[in-house]
């Protein structure tokens, strides 16, 4: 698939998610078969007051391309700003949040709560588009509750914005996480546009990837939760589309060298306290499944330091002989949807 004239291989893209999809996480995921990788959401408002801050947000130099960096805001003037500082970076799109369904993002007027207002939310969005030369593209739930649905009127407006391409999470802000993720709005927003619909929304397995292009006929698939833990899932999705097969999960031992190189890179990147910090939750994800993971998640957060961290992972993943047999997806993340940007 196509954004404008940027070439997104098969359309596997990896979701933003906060506290998540950072430069050591994305680096893995581009790395095992992801097309598209992208920030989590940087908050407009901290962005244009003061980029230090939200340095460890951004992209990072060494980020494999193509690369999305996510905004969110309600003032067109920050979201502007922030859109051209990031169109000076090493970036190739730039992704408008219109889908957070936190309060304090709520509060603000930003993410999805601007599903409220089309008017506003077209002012954001023209801003954006004017701001820089890559292209946009509007990642949003299909409405505010079920009484307000309105996934095809902001596709059309985004469309009629000159944005490139609309990524669906369909599901409304009061959903949240819960319910059923409704991929008829999906196929229906496909059906009133004519720029790239991108898919998103409870794909766990390679055969949900090929049914969400089989029923909504849509041109990209955006994973989120079921690459927490599993980021051979977009391998998984690529070898089942080409070819039929569905390719065996990772070995303990290949779980082993990916976590371990993502705790290595975060402590480059962060420093050792904050990475072992980070770090315990994505050994969590990466243990589910296996063989006595409960007492390991246990052992590893309580773990201060990168030499510990890497003892724990040795003594666990290791001394495993099993092959890893259910899927790490179970729907739950655990409290890490958070920005420290989120202004
Ligand atoms: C921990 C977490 C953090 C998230 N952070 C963001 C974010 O920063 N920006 C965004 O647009 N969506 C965010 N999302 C939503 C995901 O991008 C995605 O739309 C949602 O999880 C549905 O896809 P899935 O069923 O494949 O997980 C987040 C989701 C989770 C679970």
């Amino acid at each position: 698939m196509k954004i404008g004239s940027l070439n997104i291989g098969m359309g596997l893209i990896m979701a933003p998610m906060a506290g998540v999809t950072g430069f050591p996480f994305r680096r893995i995921t581009h790395r095992l078969g992801a097309d598209l990788v992208c920030t989590e959401m940087i908050s407009a408002a901290a962005l244009s007051r003061s980029p230090k801050i939200c340095e460890p947000y951004l992209p990072h130099p060494m980020d494999a391309r193509p690369i999305s960096a996510q905004i969110f805001g309600a003032h067109p003037g920050e979201m502007a700003k922030a859109a051209a500082f990031l169109s000076e970076r090493d970036v190739d799109l730039i992704d408008i949040n219109m889908g957070c369904p936190v309060k304090k993002v709520i509060r603000s007027g930003s993410g999805a709560a601007l599903l409220r207002d089309i008017h506003h939310a077209a002012c954001v969005v023209r801003s954006v588009v004017r701001a820089t030369p890559l292209p946009v593209t509007l990642k949003y739930r299909s409405g505010w509750d079920s009484e307000t649905l309105c996934a095809v009127e902001m596709a059309r407006m985004a469309e009629s914005e000159g944005v490139a391409a609309v990524i669906l999470h369909p599901r409304t802000k009061t959903q949240g996480f819960g319910g059923r993720s409704a991929w008829e709005h999906i196929e229906k927003v496909k059906a009133a546009v004519t720029i790239p619909v991108i898919g998103n929304g409870d794909i766990k397995t390679p055969e949900d990837a090929a049914e969400m292009f089989r029923r909504t006929g849509c041109d990209g698939i955006m994973i989120g939760r079921a690459a927490l833990g599993d980021p051979w899932i977009f391998d998984r999705i690529r070898t089942y589309l080409l070819t039929g097969d569905v390719p065996p999960r990772p070995s303990p031992a290949e779980i082993h060298a990916v976590l371990r190189d993502q705790l290595t890179c975060e402590v480059e990147l962060s420093g050792e306290a904050r990475a072992v910090f980070k770090m315990r939750k994505f050994a969590s994800w990466y243990s589910r499944g296996l063989p006595a993971s409960t007492a390991f998640r246990d052992r590893i957060n309580h773990v201060l330091t990168y030499e510990d961290f890497l003892g724990e992972m040795e003594s666990f993943f290791l001394k495993i002989n099993e092959p890893v047999k259910s899927p790490a997806f179970n729907g739950k993340t655990g409290s890490c949807h958070r920005s420290a940007c989120e202004s």
